[in-house]
């Protein structure tokens, strides 16, 4: 059982000095100042060692979620709840204030836990569409659920829910040890967990683009993140999608098909109607004898945004793999209206390249919630 701020064996509710994440913080800004023999040896510490420096937390507090704000953590961990039927708006503000706290917490290094280190957690705290209707919220009118598309394989235990959490940090160890503080903070509102779904992505150089498991850079045609076109205020709506790849059978694939199959070159991340990783790609180029540069079948031609009238959702997908027979990609995309994420995935399901290879297994809408401040958390505006 982990200790809890609150707990009697907390020294720092029984009065006695504490040593939380801040303090190692700052502690080990000492260290790295060559400064602190004594810091250290009070650490445990030989008085030779010498600490790496600290990366700097990532705020929690902003206008926006830190989930959708900080850069892209390695690894990642989707929470489902539902809550109660007969929780009320009440129930819902207290639980969201109570996450937020421990979100916080977890961002600024003051959660008490021996098990956490001064690492970067970025989170995000999402309502799905059934429980803003159940309790009549001001939600966005666009918040709904999507329809059923062709070749759909969805399971409703990995789906759907009431509040959507995601929290990523540079190790799985972080949001797991975090979910467990999160899910204490939930139980005494009656919120039950739903379902749960750990992501990764491989740690690349910053500005690189990741590949995800096909071998293929992902996310490289993103919209700015300030771009007004995403937003309601400060809030936004996420569409999930399990999506499991066939990632042998893809690989058998020989790599020129592979790249007709994406409309893009496998190593450089180029389209094939250009030459670098950030040119845009032009379905509309054509070879001589008349046939498209991008083909008509290709991924990137399909979710193209010309065919949306330059409408654009920000991916900010992450890999999975829950054994041999069950990896591939969390879908997470975040937009003002889930209808653009129909309407691309209506042309993806009819007529994608990349289709042999994949399956839909699970889908989640939710409203992710404006940022919190101090002296207002999480849900206070609802
Ligand atoms: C496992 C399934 C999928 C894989 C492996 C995949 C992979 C990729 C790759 C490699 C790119 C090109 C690089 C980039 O711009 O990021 C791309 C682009 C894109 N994908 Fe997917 N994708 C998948 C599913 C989806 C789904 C379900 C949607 C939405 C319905 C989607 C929408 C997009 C969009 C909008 C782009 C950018 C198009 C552009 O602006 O050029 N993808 N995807």
């Amino acid at each position: 059982m982990h200790i809890e701020s609150g707990n009697p064996q907390d020294t720092a509710a029984a009065g006695g000095p504490r040593i939380g994440r801040r303090m190692l913080l700052s502690a080990g800004a000492v260290l790295a100042a060559g400064a602190g023999a004594a810091t250290a040896t009070a650490l445990g510490r030989g008085s030779g060692h010498q600490a790496p420096a600290l990366p700097a937390p990532v705020p929690h507090y902003g206008a926006r979620q830190s989930g959708l704000t900080y850069r892209q953590l390695p690894a990642t961990r989707l929470l489902a709840l539902d809550l109660p039927a007969t929780a009320d708006r009440d129930a819902l503000r207290g639980l969201l204030a109570a996450l937020d706290k421990v979100l916080a917490a977890a961002s600024d290094g003051s959660l008490a836990d021996p098990r956490l280190s001064a690492a970067p957690v970025s989170s995000l705290a999402a309502v799905g569409p059934a429980l803003a209707a159940r309790l009549k919220l001001d939600a966005p009118a666009e918040l709904a659920e999507l329809p059923a598309f062709p070749g759909d394989r969805l399971d409703p235990a990995r789906g759907g829910g009431d509040l959507l959490l995601q929290i990523s940090a540079e190790q799985p160890w972080t949001t797991g040890v975090l979910t467990e503080h999160l899910l204490t903070a939930a139980r005494p509102f009656g919120a039950a967990p739903r379902w749960s779904q750990a992501g990764f992505l491989p740690n690349v150089p910053d500005g690189e683009t990741p590949r995800n498991l096909f071998g293929f850079k992902d996310g490289t045609a993103n919209p700015d993140p300030a771009d007004p076109g995403l937003w309601h205020s400060d809030g936004t709506i996420l569409v999930y999608r399990r999506i499991r790849m066939d990632t042998a059978a893809f690989a058998a694939v020989p790599t020129d098909r592979q790249e007709l199959a994406m409309g893009r070159h496998l190593m450089s991340g180029a389209p094939l109607s250009g030459t670098a990783e950030h040119d845009d790609p032009d379905i509309y180029i054509k070879h001589p004898d008349g046939s498209y540069v991008i083909p008509v079948d290709a991924h990137v031609r399909l979710s193209s945004p010309r065919l949306d009238g330059g409408a654009r959702m920000l991916r900010r997908g992450y890999s999975y793999d829950d054994g041999p027979d069950d990896r591939g990609l969390l879908f997470c995309a975040f937009m003002r209206d889930p209808a653009l994420f129909t309407r691309v995935q209506n042309r993806l399901a009819e007529n994608d390249a990349l289709n042999p290879y994949l399956t839909h297994n699970a889908s989640a809408v939710a409203w992710v919630l404006p940022g919190s401040r101090p002296d207002r958390p999480l849900g206070a505006t609802l």
